[in-house]
Order: structure tokens, then sequence, then C-alpha cells
């Protein structure tokens, strides 16, 4: 229902009007003075204003533009016995919808106050849409925001599912892929990388070593030496990693890191004896993490040579073979941060 507000300081007015809206159907209030119309206002808004201007203590202008500050909707109409240009076109400028002239005319009165309330349930109807837009637009954004989530999720546990189906055919090395994901996470942390390359760091080490798939089992967990096809096979699993994982929708780099997880700074590596920067630095934090965690744990032909040794290897090849800024990071992880190698399932987070 509309409702409107009558304010004159004429009682006579204030009754004529009143008695022609609510003969009309509206809903009408009045109010002797600008404050006492301005309290009701701020009590309750109004869709109409119809205003003197000319009251004492507060005029209908001044009315008019407190209304204003608080609402920008509301349809104000300004009424005056003295009407000139002047009076008019203030009243336009401070934010009225019309003017009318004293003595007002029944039917010219309720026509213009039915235009006006045209307005307002125009204005009523475009808010009302306007908030079923958002209202549309936040379902879709939280759906969208879900079903992100939720694939996100869903990448991650089959991240952790090919960890593990890697894992149960060598079972020596259980968690060593774990392990070199979480270190190269810390190192990549050390170095100030985005939070995002750090996950992604991660999940690359989680699944590095999946081209063993196609070694045969026993190979894998051979306690004595290899001989040289065996060793070979073994270093297939790097080329097969790259070619099971390229045409798998995930970022490229994550089949690019995990083919060169054994290629070394000097092209000393394989499968492709890439040099230097012909190595991805996702790679190189891959190699430097892979040896360390592989010198630090137990092994069915060796027990674990410990963290002094992994790091002086580390260190006696820094730039020959290992990436000197990746080497000075996990050198700092492990002596100044007390790093302990984790093999516990961190947070995967795959950029979509
Ligand atoms: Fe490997």
């Amino acid at each position: 229902m509309i409702r409107i507000l009558i304010v004159d300081d004429e009682q006579s007015i204030r009754h004529t009007l009143s008695r022609f809206l609510l003969k009309a159907g509206y809903q009408v209030d009045t109010a002797e003075s600008a404050i006492i119309g301005k309290q009701m206002f701020v009590a309750k808004p109004y869709d109409i204003v119809v205003s003197d201007i000319v009251m004492p203590r507060m005029t209908g202008i001044e009315l008019m533009e407190f209304i204003r500050t608080i609402d920008t909707q509301c349809r104000i109409l300004i009424m005056t016995g003295e009407a000139t240009v002047e009076t008019a076109a203030r009243a336009v400028t401070a934010g009225a919808n019309g003017y009318l002239n004293k003595p007002i005319l029944k039917e010219a009165f309720l026509a213009d106050i039915e235009s006006n309330v045209r307005a307002v349930e125009e204005n009523k109807k475009k808010e009302k849409i306007s908030i079923q837009k958002d209202q549309y637009r936040d379902l879709l954004e939280n759906t969208v925001a879900a079903s992100t989530e939720t694939l996100k999720r869903s990448m991650a546990s089959i991240i952790h599912l090919l960890s593990d189906v890697t894992e149960y055919r060598d079972p020596y090395t259980s968690g060593h892929q774990r392990r070199v994901g979480n270190l190269a996470a810390a190192i990549s942390r050390k170095m100030n990388f985005t939070p995002e390359f750090c996950n992604m760091v991660r999940a690359i080490g989680y699944i590095h070593d999946i081209g063993k798939m196609i070694v045969p089992s026993e190979i894998l967990t051979k306690p004595g030496k290899l001989n040289e096809i065996e060793y070979k096979l073994i270093q297939m699993h790097a080329q097969s990693g790259y070619d099971m994982l390229q045409h798998v929708i995930l970022p490229k780099n994550f089949a690019i890191a995990i083919g060169q997880h054994h290629e070394r700074m000097d092209g000393s590596g394989y499968p492709n004896k890439l040099k230097g920067s012909e190595i991805l630095f996702e790679s190189h934090i891959l190699i430097v993490s892979d040896v360390v965690e592989t010198m630090m744990t137990h092994r069915p032909y060796r027990p674990a040579l410990g963290v002094d040794q992994a790091l002086e290897e580390i260190s006696y090849f820094r730039t020959k073979k290992y990436h000197p800024e990746v080497v000075d990071a996990c050198i700092e992880l492990f002596n100044k941060d007390y790093y302990s190698l984790e093999d516990s399932l961190g947070e995967i987070h795959i950029p979509l």
C-alpha cells in the first residue's frame, strides 16, 4: 500500500488534501510542521510527501533536503501560495518531483498523485527485479564456488590415490613421494614462492614416481644390487611418468616436472640430459627434495644415511648437479628451521 504524508501548517489544507486522498483509497498521514514531518519520516518512511514550503522553524525545502539524505526514491511534491519561477526552480534543484500551486484543485492534485504513485510502483518493481538479480547472481556464484571446490577436492583425492597406488607396488619406499612433496613445498615456501606454487610442487612430489607403475615390482623391491638391464628399466620411470601424465588434464608443469626429476644441472641426469635452465624450476626443487629424502631414509639395499650426509651431498654438488638457490634453501630449512621429514598428507591445491 502506498503511504502518503501531507505536511502543512494550515489545518484546512491538511484536512482537504487528506480527505481527497482517503476517498481515492490512499493511506494518508498529516503533519502540522516540517519538524514533525521529519520525525514521522524517520520513524517510518513514506512513498510520497506533499509539503508546503513556508512553515515556522523548518521550511518544506529543508525538510526535502533532509529526506533526500536518507531516501532518494521517495516522491516529494512541493506546494506554495507564492508561486514564483525562483521558488519552483529551487524546489526542483533540492530534489522535488513536482510543484503544486495553491489553491489546489482536486482533479489536478489527484492526477499528480496518481502519476507519482505509478512512478513509485515502477521503482518498487525495478528494485524487486534488481534484488532478484542480485540473489540469482549470489546463488550462481555460490554454486560455481561449491562446484569448483568439489572439483579441486576430487582432483586432490585422485592425486592421493595415485600416490598410494604407486607405493603399494613398492612398500619399501612407502611415504617417499609424500615426504618428497612436503619437503619440496617447504623449500618453495622458504624461497618465498606463492602458496599456489608451493601447493602445486607438493602435489607434483606426491606422484613424481608414478612412472614406476611400469617397472616390475620384483625389480622395485629387489634387495641386492641391480644389473644393468634392471637399472635401465628403473630409469625409464621418469619418461614413463611424463608419458602417462602428458594427456591428463592437469597443469602442464606436472608432466614436465615429473619427466625431469632425475635430470641434473650439468646434463648428467636422465632421460634427456637436460642442463641448467632447460630444467623447469619446479623440477630443480623436486630433484633436491628427492635426493635428500632418498638418502635420509632406509632402502632395502642400505640403511638410512642421515641428514648430514644428505646435505653434504647437495652441498658438494651445489651448482654442478643441483640448483644452488634450491640447495641453499634446503640446507637452511634443515639447519636453521630444524625441518624434519614429514609424510602426513599436506593440503593439495591444484589451480584450475
Ligand atoms: Fe624417481
